[in-house]
């Protein structure tokens, strides 16, 4: 099972992310994440256990915080257009370095590079010339989950499989 932690946006936010989305889109092309889609990746973890990934989970202990989307960039070496926060709230830094500690302890092989929270919108985009601005949006990060991905016709269905409350 292909697995991955992530932060889940409530629908509200999601729908004006896809609002904002598809603004950017009619300008540089480009394949939308699917409105229930839309999430921030914590840790990913490709084919794994799901029981060992979640037993790893529940030795994080995390604070609850809110995650400010501020600013919007496009990546030309994988041509996304994602947004997130401009300076990376304490709480998520260390949320996410908990998390791959823990899961590293449990054998869990993960990516190498350093966590850059960001939450794609666009995939296979052009360049865009500016990015419109992005409207307030209020993302109160509660609780982190645990996701499945499986491939569909028009990229992945995602399923949240557990949830783990911050305090
Ligand atoms: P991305 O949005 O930058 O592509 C599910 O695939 C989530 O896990 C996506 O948010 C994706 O980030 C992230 N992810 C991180 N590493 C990945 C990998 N090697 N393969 C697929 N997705 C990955």
């Amino acid at each position: 099972m292909r697995l991955f932690f992530a932060l889940w946006p409530s629908p509200e936010t999601a729908q004006a992310l896809a609002a904002w989305a598809a603004e950017v889109q009619r300008a540089c092309g480009g394949r939308a994440v699917e409105t229930p889609n839309i999430h921030l990746t914590l840790a990913f973890l490709g084919d794994a256990d799901p029981d060992k990934a979640s037993a790893a989970a529940r030795r994080v202990s995390g604070t609850s915080f809110e995650l400010p989307i501020t600013i919007g960039k496009y990546w030309k070496h994988n041509r996304i257009v994602w947004v997130g926060p401009q300076e990376m709230p304490s709480a998520l830094g260390q949320l996410a370095e908990r998390l791959q500690l823990e899961l590293f302890r449990d054998g869990f092989i993960l990516d190498r590079r350093p966590f850059a929270a960001h939450i794609t919108l666009l995939r296979k985009a052009a360049r865009p010339q500016v990015l419109p601005e992005l409207p307030p949006l209020a993302w109160p990060a509660r609780e982190f989950v645990l996701v499945s991905s499986t491939p569909a016709n028009s990229g992945s269905r995602y399923e949240i499989i557990e949830r783990f409350p911050l305090r």
